[in-house]
């Protein structure tokens, strides 16, 4: 017989088991299943973000730095160290510790609130009726031989991304890898390709190269990071290619890769010259793509978009009655934070609250060294819409902290519109800038002005004053310049 639940939710990355956790808070009897194994074959909740995306990069992009500080930056403190060495397995086992104890807490937190969890891939059968006015969804729940049915007034689908592929270079996480591969090297590899110079390029990238690797990244685009404001992509190409030494070439199309001994990407460069890039490894991490493999969405018409998302309207309401949508399978950018805020909102609709998420004040962190933020919108993003604005910048060089950090490269720009004095758009690329966004959007959510952060105290010496003194240049009076 099928167990009957209040809600269902297909996955347990930080869109499903954030959502199902916010369900059990709202007294909803909620399963929550999920199908991710670790590499030993058990079951393993937290999804990519805490498997093989943001958990696993940060605890390793962070030993790199500290390696990179030992080797390079301590002797300007007079600290000297005699026979410097990195064990790249000894931060490899540290990664696994921390990736455990987090799928581990996942499920610790689930049990705590109650929510039944289950391994095994979700797939929607049909609606089924109790009585006339009382719908249900049914799942099968399918984990190798072992086959259950659940039932549910609602379902919540957090089935997430997967890396996209190209045809001409086969994934096969021993040369040629994508982040899961990318994450699990035991030696910096003497010369390492990467194709796509998006977030997990960079990532990647710089902390392969503080490891030791020549890292060449190859972008397709003739721009570099396009998504960021132009400014900050300029200065972080500067930096990145100067100081962490990333050898990165846009503009470039490749032909073919062959492996042998070694692997051989042939690429047309931006001048329209043909190249060869000889590599030990390759990882490609050219986007992800939404992840409805097995869902049974034919089964029950769910609708989805040309490029395969989940189709949702504001409230993550897909087509069909009750079933929701959120993470990096619907619209919208693909972080964890978005899933995550998603999922409760969604929890707190069916409970009949006014769950709400505002996709325009959506931070994103690139966590390269400078790390690059920004919420809102870029100064392209201004000048395409036609709308006049007004800009503030300070940089770190001009900051007592980040001297004393000896971190100075960077800058942050405040974009206000230029009647109002609303703040449209802040950009940051500098030391610990991943934390300081955070003051940049609740100041958005709060709709405030310019003038707002300018007239609020920050404190001395900190590095959020250089946002201080962004604001104070909106009205170009920043002081200390
Ligand atoms: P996922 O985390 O992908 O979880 C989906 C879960 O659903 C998985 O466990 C999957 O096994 C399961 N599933 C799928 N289909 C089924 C099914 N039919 N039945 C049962 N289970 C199913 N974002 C940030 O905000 N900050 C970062 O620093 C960051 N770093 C990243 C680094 C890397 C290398 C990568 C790859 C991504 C990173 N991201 C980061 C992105 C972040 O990981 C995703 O945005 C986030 O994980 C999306 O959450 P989700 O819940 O939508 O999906
Ligand atoms: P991405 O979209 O950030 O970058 C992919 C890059 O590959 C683009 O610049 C694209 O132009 C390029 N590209 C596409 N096809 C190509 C080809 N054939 N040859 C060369 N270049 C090509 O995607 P990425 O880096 O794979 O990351 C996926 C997503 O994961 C991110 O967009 C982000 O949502 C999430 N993520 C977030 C992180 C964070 O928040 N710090 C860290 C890592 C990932």
């Amino acid at each position: 017989m099928s167990q009957s639940f209040d809600v269902a939710v297909i996955g347990a990355g930080p869109g499903g088991y954030v959502a199902a956790i916010r369900c059990a808070q709202l007294d909803l009897n909620t399963v929550c299943i999920d199908e991710w194994k670790n590499p030993q074959g058990k079951a393993s909740l937290g999804g990519t973000c805490l498997n093989v995306g943001c958990i696993p990069s940060k605890a390793l992009l962070e030993s790199s730095e500290n390696y990179e500080r030992a080797a390079h930056k301590f002797s300007a403190h007079g600290i000297k160290i005699e026979g410097l060495s990195v064990d790249v397995s000894i931060m490899m086992s540290r990664k696994d510790k921390i990736v455990a104890g987090f799928t581990g807490g996942v499920a610790m937190l689930l049990k705590k609130n109650k929510v039944i969890s289950m391994h095994g891939r979700g797939t929607l059968l049909k609606c089924g009726k109790y009585s006339d006015s009382n719908a249900f969804w049914q799942i099968e729940v399918r984990n190798g031989d072992k086959v259950d049915t659940v039932e549910a007034k609602h379902i919540i689908i957090a089935t997430g991304s997967a890396p996209r592929r190209l045809p001409f270079a086969p994934v096969d996480n021993e040369r040629i890898l994508d982040n899961t591969g990318a994450l699990a090297l035991t030696e910096a590899p003497k010369r390492l390709g990467v194709v796509g110079g998006g977030v997990i390029g960079l990532e990647m990238g710089s902390m392969w190269r503080r490891l030791g690797s020549a890292v060449t990244i190859l972008e397709a685009l003739p721009g570099f990071l396009t998504a960021a404001d132009e400014q900050v992509a300029k200065e972080a190409r500067k930096i990145l290619t100067r100081e962490t030494g990333l050898i990165i070439q846009t503009g470039i199309k490749i032909n073919g890769i062959k492996t042998g001994e070694n692997i051989t990407v042939e690429y047309i460069d931006d001048q329209g010259a043909a190249q060869k890039l000889e590599v030990d490894k390759l990882i490609v991490a050219v986007g992800r793509i939404p992840n409805t493999t097995g869902l049974g969405a034919e089964n029950v018409g769910l609708k989805m978009d040309d490029s395969g998302y989940i189709e949702v309207d504001n409230g993550c309401r897909t087509n069909l009655p009750n079933v929701y949508a959120v993470g990096d399978v619907v619209r919208g950018p693909m972080l964890a934070h978005k899933a995550s805020e998603e999922g409760v909102a969604v929890a707190e609709s069916i409970a009949g609250q006014a769950g709400h998420v505002n996709l325009d004040t959506i931070p994103w962190v690139i966590y390269t060294s400078p790390e690059i933020a920004w919420v809102g919108k870029t100064e392209q993003e201004l000048k395409t819409s036609g709308i006049p604005y007004k800009a503030g910048q300070f940089p770190f060089m001009a900051n007592g902290r980040a001297r004393a950090l000896g971190e100075t490269g960077g800058f942050v720009k405040v974009l206000a519109d230029a009647s109002t004095d609303r703040i449209l758009g802040i950009h940051m690329i500098g030391p610990y800038v991943s934390e300081m966004i955070a003051e940049a959007v609740v100041a958005m959510e709060f709709a405030a002005s310019s003038e707002d952060i300018a007239r609020i105290v920050h404190a001395h010496p900190s590095l959020s004053e250089v946002l201080h003194e962004a604001a104070l240049g909106v009205a170009k009076r920043a002081l200390h310049i």
